[in-house]
């Protein structure tokens, strides 16, 4: 089952994202079942065609609502996926395997949708339910990585009661880290609700539209410094991650908002270059991939995650965040990694779908 679109912001990419799966993966190996979730929740049969799920003319796609709603068992031992048509009794539609889930966001990469699946003994492709949670919630995820000694930067959290009743003691803890700094909805993705912030006179309008989408806001001291992301892949039976070779955002048109925004990311292919691999001296590739290889280990992840760091002139590397549901079209950074270190998409799909086959159901 590829599972796609949801409750998120990022919906569309998702959708995207799936169009770029249903038309690579191996036709003459799986049998799939595409199922959408609508931005309001609801589960139906989506189409099997990949161009009607692509970005076109910079609008992103969305999954239409039906009257057929798809429901998934939800009995231990149970692996039939059914039908529901009003009036109708349910049909069955089909015997799932393995679940790919392809969400982005809340309701879907924050672990919500693995706690699901995990009640049905399902299996699914990508981390469990801690480590989807963590790797969403930017707040969480930093005291994760420090309790891991791993290198991140210094950040204040605003939590849902501390605006706007207590400003004045939350504005204590973010003056000490200087300017510019990046302000962020904890529990977002694809840069919305991001801003970078030049003067604390900005930073209302910055904390107002992170809440926009996240009642709980991060603020953090602006990196000087490359951004480079790392691909990481679990390792087969046992055997550790793997990582790919790191790549390179270069963000062209720095007259935006001079950083790695939603546009730049999907709808604007001038803004910004995605090199790969990315120029780098060889002992500091390796130190990322080793702090990717840890980063992923520190959240216990599952099957794939995209490491995302900071490479400060004096080739220092911060570790910025985590994504366990990285962008995953066939021209997204993740997928563009392996193929620049030897593993095309429709090889990567596979091996996902392998790695979440092979592993066992309940506590691992
Ligand atoms: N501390 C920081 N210093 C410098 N740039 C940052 C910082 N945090 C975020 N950015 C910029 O904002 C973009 C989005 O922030 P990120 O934390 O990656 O959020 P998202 O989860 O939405 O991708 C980054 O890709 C980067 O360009
Ligand atoms: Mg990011």
């Amino acid at each position: 089952m590829i599972l796609f679109g949801g409750r998120s912001g990022e919906h569309g990419i998702s959708v995207a994202t799936a169009g770029g799966v249903l038309g690579a993966i191996d036709r003459s190996k799986y049998e799939v079942v595409p199922i959408g979730i609508t931005p309001n929740g609801q589960w139906v049969i989506a189409d099997d065609e990949p161009e009607r799920w692509a970005i076109t003319d910079g609008v992103a796609p969305e999954v239409p609502a039906s009257s057929a709603e798809v429901v998934l068992p939800l009995t231990v031992g149970d692996a039939a996926l059914r039908v529901l048509e009003p009036g109708q009794v349910p049909s069955a539609l089909a015997d799932v395997d393995v679940v790919f889930p392809l969400l982005h966001g809340p309701y879907g990469e924050d672990g919500t949708v693995q706690g699901l699946l995990e009640l049905a003994d399902a299996r699914y492709v990508g981390s469990g339910v801690l480590a989807s949670a963590v790797g969403m919630d930017k707040h969480f995820m930093k005291m994760v990585f420090a309790g891991h000694g791993l290198p991140i930067g210094p950040y204040a959290v605003i939590r849902p009661g501390d605006w706007p009743g207590r400003r004045d003691i939350v504005l204590q803890t973010i003056e000490p880290l200087g300017l510019p700094l990046f302000v962020k909805p904890a529990r977002a993705g694809s840069s919305l609700g991001v801003s970078r912030v030049d003067s604390l006179d900005d930073l209302d309008a910055a904390v107002e539209e992170a809440r926009r989408h996240d009642p709980k806001v991060i603020v953090e001291a602006g990196i000087a410094g490359r951004e480079i992301e790392c691909a990481v892949l679990g390792g087969r039976s046992g055997e550790r991650p793997r990582t790919s070779l790191p790549g390179e955002i270069v963000v062209t048109d720095e007259t935006k908002n001079g950083f790695y925004d939603y546009e730049a990311k999907y709808f604007d292919e001038a803004a910004v270059q995605l090199s790969c691999p990315a120029d780098l001296p060889d002992h500091v590739i390796k130190e990322i991939q080793e702090i990717a290889v840890r980063t992923f280990e520190a959240i216990d992840a599952e099957g794939l995650a995209r490491v995302d760091v900071f490479v400060t002139p004096d080739d220092q590397v911060v570790v910025n965040e985590i994504n366990t549901m990285p962008g995953f079209t066939p021209f997204s950074m993740y997928p563009r990694m392996w193929a620049a270190s030897g593993m095309t998409y429709p090889e990567l799909i596979d091996e996902l779908v392998q790695l979440a086959l092979e592993r066992s159901t309940g506590l691992r």
